[in-house]
């Protein structure tokens, strides 16, 4: 990796600010973290610590509470999980700046684990305010980054405080950025990028992006619509993007031009409206009734996919086939996750909706990467630089 990282600077016994993505789902009942992905992922940077017998500072968002405290984002059953997890105590003060946490701070011994409370209760967070990061800063001697989840964010946590003091990659951070690295820069052909969900206008940049690195590109979930309906198709009810047609053609245009293989769906499940106990019908996409939407890809459209995966040796996958909260319309995309995981080579999953799939399909630990990233991989997949890695040292 081109940026330094926890392992090229001396961490022993010093005061170290790590910047963690604890941006995790709650039960709204039992107020606990309901997946703690996230916080079990940032586990070997702040383990590394502990036993350089560094003063382990950590930082998050939870939520957007917008510049103001907000009772449901505080971050104390973030504590109670790490402290579960680390199998010691972790700390958690209610500021994130100023006297409260200079003070716990100094109390620190060694290897002690110290949580701040949440960094966006403060507007000058996501302002990427100067006297603000120079206040995090003021808490340590060093710099982690590994929250690669909101590295794509220029917030005064992720960038601003960079600039007073020696920073560096943590190792999530570290894995996030050589797995999705490896699909930009020479992957194993055949590379095969699968791109779901709703709308086509969210994957535009990554789509025009993937489709110059790509040998197979795989169009499904409700997006697919918009290019099937490009190609003449009546999709009766579906979800449409009209502005986007011209676009869709043209991305198909440039694929044909690159001899890429695209896949669009052949077959759909279909149903007058998307509800839990719908009775959906299979339907080749050249007869969808009019008063039916494409919920889900159908059993041709499945097989197709598979074929082609076969003998993928790079696969990213990000967006569900269809609306695979309901059960009628979660055949295709968990049947996705399971093909992923035949695969023979590296298979990355980043977005929440396909990292859910393959946990939901039970085959998470057969893929090779699962990004705690979703918008910012998706960014980084975009070319786009992110600004919390940029603030990096340099190697
Ligand atoms: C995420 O969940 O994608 C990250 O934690 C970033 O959160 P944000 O979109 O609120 O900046």
């Amino acid at each position: 990796m081109a940026k330094k990282t926890v392992r090229d600077l001396d961490v022993a016994g010093k005061r170290v600010l790590v910047r963690v993505d604890f941006n995790v789902p709650l039960n709204k009942e039992s107020g606990r973290v309901s997946d703690d992905t996230r916080i079990r992922a940032a586990l070997p940077t702040i383990d590394y610590l502990i036993q350089q017998k560094s003063k382990v500072i950590l930082v998050s968002h939870l939520g957007r509470p917008k510049g103001k405290v907000d009772e449901k984002y505080k971050m104390d059953p973030v504590a109670v999980r790490l402290s579960e997890l680390l199998n010691r105590p972790v700390q958690k003060v209610d500021e994130a700046v100023g006297e409260v946490p200079r003070s716990a701070v100094e109390q620190m011994q060694g290897g002690d684990v110290l949580l701040l409370e949440n960094v966006r209760f403060y507007p000058e967070e996501e302002k990427n305010d100067e006297n603000f990061a120079r206040m995090l800063a003021e808490l340590a001697e060093i710099y982690v980054n590994d929250a690669f989840g909101t590295a794509h964010r220029a917030h005064a946590s992720t960038e601003g405080v960079a600039e007073f003091l020696p920073a560096v990659a943590g190792f999530l951070m570290e894995k996030e950025l050589d797995m999705l690295g490896r699909l930009l820069a020479n992957p194993e052909s055949p590379f095969a990028a699968i791109i779901g969900g709703a709308k086509v206008s969210d994957k535009i940049a990554v789509l025009s992006n993937l489709i110059e690195k790509v040998d197979i590109l795989i169009i499904g979930g409700g997006m697919a619509n918009t290019f099937l309906k490009s190609q003449g198709y009546d999709m009766g009810k579906s979800l449409l993007e009209v502005d986007k047609l011209e676009m869709a053609r043209n991305l198909m245009k440039k694929a044909k031009n690159r001899g890429i293989q695209l896949l669009l769906p052949v077959d759909v499940v279909a149903a007058p409206g998307a509800a839990p106990n719908a009775e959906p019908a299979t339907v080749p996409v050249d007869k969808i009734p009019p008063d039916f939407m494409a919920l889900d890809i159908g059993p041709e459209t499945l097989g197709r996919f598979a074929a082609a995966l076969k003998n993928a040796r790079t696969v990213f996958w990000n967006g569900p086939m269809g609306v695979f909260e309901m059960k009628p319309f979660a055949g295709g995309t968990e049947a996705i996750a399971r093909e992923l995981s035949q695969v023979k080579g590296i298979t990355v999953v980043g977005g929440g909706d396909s990292v859910a799939a393959v946990k939901q399909a039970g085959v998470a630990d057969q893929i090779s990467h699962i990004s705690t990233g979703g918008g910012a991989a998706l960014e980084f997949l975009e070319g786009r630089e992110l600004p919390g890695v940029v603030a990096l040292l340099d190697k």
